[in-house]
Parts: C-alpha cells; structure tokens; sequence
C-alpha cells in the first residue's frame, strides 16, 4: 500500500535525513550542470496552492516537477474554491484524489496539516505564519557548498527572531548540530513551545541555540550573518513598529567589522535592501531610510551569498520531491 511521505516539518527529519537531502540536493546541481536527466517523477502531476505571492518557491516547483518529468499546475486561491466556497478538509481531499503530490503556501500552519491528514499523497510546506522549512534545505546547502562542512560552523541570525524564517534557521541548527545565535530585542524571540523544542533538539546534537540583544557582540564568532524583511509575510501592517525594534539590528559594514574570521552573508529574500519596493518606497517616505535590514555595501559584497541562496532552493526543493515522492531511500537513522 502506498504510504505517502512529507515534507511538512523540519521536526520531523533526523539529522541523517536532512544531511541526506541536502547532499542529494548538491547532486541534483551537478546533474543539472550536466545536463543529465533525473527524471524522478515522470508522469506525476503536482498542485502548487498559494494563499500568498512567490518568486522563488513558485519557478522552484514549476522548474523542479519539469525536471523531474512531472507536470505542474499552480493553483491561486483567488482562482480556486479552496478556502472560501469549500473547506479546506473537502479541498484536501478533492485535490489529493488528482494530484500526486501537493506543495502549500498557506497564511496558517494547520491547513498544511490538514492536507498532511486527509489528502493522501505527499504534501510540501512551501511556507506558513510558522515555518519555511524548505528554505532551510537550500540554506544549509549553500553553506555546506561554500565551507565544505558544517563542522565549526556559527550562524548569526540579525533581526526578527520570532520569524518563521529564525524560527526554522533555530531549528535545522538545533538538529544538525550547528551553533547558532539570534540577535534581536527580548520582544521578537520564540514562543515558549518553540524554545523547549529547540532545547530538547539542541540537547541531542550538542549545538549551542542563543540569543543576545546586542548585534556586535553577537556576530563575534559568526561564520554565517544571515537576515531578513522586518515585517513577515502578512504583517506588513506591523512595518513602523519593527523599524523601531529592529533598525539596530541591519547588517552594514560596521556591524560585520565585529566579526572575527571569515563569513558568509545570507538572505532568502526577498530583501528590502533598497527602495525598490513599494513598501520601501513607504519606509523612505516616512522615516528617511534609505536601506533596511541589509546595506548595499554588505549585500553587493563578495560575502553574500544570497543569490546563490536563490538558485538552491531549484535544487533542494527538487531532492524533496523526488525524495519523498520518487521512491528513493532516505535514511532514518
Ligand atoms: N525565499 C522565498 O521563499 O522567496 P519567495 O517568497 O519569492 O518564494
């Protein structure tokens, strides 16, 4: 009988697991390099739902299910009954009696769970108000790419630690054994749950998960700085108040002078680097800041790595698919 596997926590991956994905997703890279097929789901037929909008998620799955020989089709909610004249229960189950495999960018975390429940096939978490675990895959091979190794490894996260983005940077370091430090004000940290969890994780692998209010000190030992956006997706309303929490914590030139050795700088992007962007253009407006979380002078510099970042998650989110839907061996130990 077919079991379906998913990709819905990171949680839910052991260590092994995720080392696995991400050194299948490196092999996929080259593959691609290559030009050499890997067609791991021919004949599949994929749904990609999104309640929210995507650049790199969205050409990640349509490119990735080319690839892999599978065909996609990207359902807008605005296009579809799902979540106003059907449940999203009846419209798990609808969709998993078509498609082989569904990929959800939902606003909430439990209508992914949902699908996990009732649709019957294998569902991606392509991001919720919670976690963005795929994105972790593409992260973390692009430091395994650029150090070789996560041995030694410190990631400094700058910014919104309470963030779905932070929250699943705390939690793939907690599992893999990585050290990790988030910088931001006592008010944006994780919940209380969140917290016990990323101490039982960390417990298991030995990393060190901290937290310090101030970015200097806090970017010392750092051999990652990674950020994000101030305001998440769909707290866009919340943009003046996180300026005020978080304009200490933008990656410039004088915070990374503090960083003792050699680093790399990260962002899953979108950024808000500039004023290219309408909520940028906003911020300029109001408040005179012409760049947010990340300066010119850090993100255009030979450290930033954010557009390799980009290009991964092709990768990774094709080891996903092709891992938990394509029949291929995933360690479990
Ligand atoms: N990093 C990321 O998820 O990008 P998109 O929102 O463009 O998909």
């Amino acid at each position: 009988m077919y079991t379906p596997k998913h990709f819905n926590l990171l949680q839910d991956f052991t260590k092994a697991e995720l080392e696995y994905l991400i050194d299948f997703s490196i092999h996929l890279k080259q593959l691609k390099a290559n030009r050499i097929p890997h067609e791991y789901l021919k004949g599949q037929n994929i749904a990609l739902i999104f309640d929210k909008t995507s650049s790199r998620t969205r050409s990640a799955y349509v490119v990735a299910s080319h690839d892999l020989g599978a065909h996609s089709e990207t359902l807008v909610k605005s296009d579809i009954q799902f979540g106003k004249k059907e449940s999203v229960l009846d419209s798990a189950r609808v969709f998993g009696s078509m498609f082989d495999g569904i990929m959800l960018r939902v606003s909430k975390q439990d209508i992914v769970d949902t699908f996990v429940e009732q649709a019957g096939v294998s569902i991606w978490n392509g991001m919720t108000d919670e976690w963005h675990p795929t994105q972790m895959i593409a992260d973390f091979m692009t430091i395994k790419e650029h150090y070789g190794t996560f041995d030694h490894q410190h990631v400094v996260f700058c910014g919104d630690g309470s963030s779905n983005v932070a929250i699943s940077l705390m939690v793939t370091c907690a599992i893999l054994g990585i050290d990790m430090t988030t910088a931001s004000p006592d008010c944006l940290r994780p919940n209380s749950k969140t917290l016990a969890l990323i101490e039982t994780l960390s417990s298991e692998s030995g990393a060190s998960i901290t937290f310090n209010k101030d970015p200097n000190v806090a970017v010392k030992k750092a051999t990652v700085v990674y950020t994000d956006v101030w305001a998440s997706m769909g707290e866009e309303d919340k943009f003046k108040e996180r300026i005020d929490e978080l304009y200490k914590y933008q990656v410039n030139k004088e915070l990374v002078s503090h960083i003792e050795g050699e680093y790399i700088f990260m962002h899953c992007l979108p950024a808000f680097h500039n004023t290219d962007t309408e909520v940028g253009n906003y911020v300029k407006e109001k408040y005179g800041i012409d760049e947010m979380e990340v300066t010119d002078d850090v993100f255009k510099s030979p450290n930033a790595k954010q557009f390799i970042q980009a290009e991964n998650r092709l990768h990774s989110i094709k080891a996903i698919m092709a891992s938990t839907n394509g029949h291929l061996f995933v360690p479990s130990v």
